[in-house]
């Protein structure tokens, strides 16, 4: 048992996605989220600058004294090197290698697509586990840069023009390849989930790597014995780095009911790495994703 609460991040607002998710399958934990929303996206940026805003954003969820960090971006899941994330006081996990395992079992036909930001497509990073998982599988890649914006500024209702024009120039040529699984490989994608499958077709299974992320974590709390010892009353604490004025808009778009609790603005910069207590062996001895 252990009741400190679960550290989950992103570049922006989508990491929202997973904790709407956890919030449902550990309705009893405490989530300190951060949101780095002054500097979203992430996702067009050069590696070496994502690695050091994911330093800062672990950094700063080290000083919140959390038991878990959750990476709920693809862009950082599949940029931050396992060599540093094994090395962190508390376990971590990012989004990549749930998520390429719910693709894997969803799968028939073995063509799976991933759609992500640019630097997670040029990472390779879904397709990497996606290839030990499922042999002779068929990968199509494509980076989709304009729907993060699209989501942070809630271009997301249903129909939306705009967003449904966006989404034909980016997909025509995916569905065009006859895949039956579709990995949705960045966070904020979850919320434009059903304009997507209006446009691929209901024999394509769409992939949300917050439900993904969610379960899997569940699993590694059980195993490492880090669970909550309430069921219930679980609170969020949002955390952002830019101005927190329509935040409470936002926060109701992504997290629906599960919505709710204080938010406050950091100065992210100020978190220097490594954390004082980031040069100690990983605790848990455990890392994922
Ligand atoms: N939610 C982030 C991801 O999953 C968005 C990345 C970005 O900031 O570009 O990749």
């Amino acid at each position: 048992m252990d009741n400190r609460p679960i550290g989950v991040f992103d570049s922006g607002l989508g990491g929202l996605t997973a904790v709407r998710q956890l919030r449902q399958v550990l309705p009893g934990e405490d989530i300190v989220y951060f949101g780095d929303t002054g500097r979203v996206p992430y996702g067009s940026r050069g590696r070496e600058t994502i690695i050091q805003y994911a330093r800062q954003d672990i950094a700063f969820l080290l000083s919140q004294d959390v038991k878990f960090i959750v990476a709920a971006c693809g862009t950082v899941s599949s940029t931050y090197p396992p060599s540093e994330s094994s090395h962190l006081p508390v376990p971590f996990t990012g989004v990549v290698g749930a998520t390429a395992r719910c693709a894997a079992a969803a799968t028939r036909n073995g063509r799976i697509g991933v759609i992500g930001t640019q630097a997670t497509v040029r990472s390779g990073s879904y397709q990497a586990v996606l290839r030990q998982l499922v042999p002779g599988v068929q990968l199509f890649a494509k980076a989709c840069p304009l729907f993060v914006p699209l989501v942070e500024n809630g271009y997301v209702n249903d129909g939306n023009p705009v967003t449904k024009l966006v989404i034909a120039d980016y997909l025509t040529e995916l569905r065009d390849t006859g895949i039956d699984t579709l990995i949705l490989g960045c966070t904020h994608y979850p919320l434009l989930e059903r304009m997507i499958g209006e446009f691929m077709g209901p024999d394509v299974a769409l992939i949300d790597p917050g439900k993904s992320t969610a379960n899997a974590l569940e699993d590694a709390l059980g195993a490492l014995d880090l669970k909550n010892s309430r069921d219930t009353g679980g609170a969020v604490r949002f955390y952002v780095s830019d101005s927190t004025e329509g935040f409470a808009e936002q926060e109701a778009l992504f997290l629906g009911k599960y919505g709710g609790g204080p938010v406050e603005q950091i100065a992210i910069e100020q978190y220097a790495w490594p954390p004082a207590a980031a040069s100690q062996a990983n605790r848990q001895g455990k890392t994922n994703g």
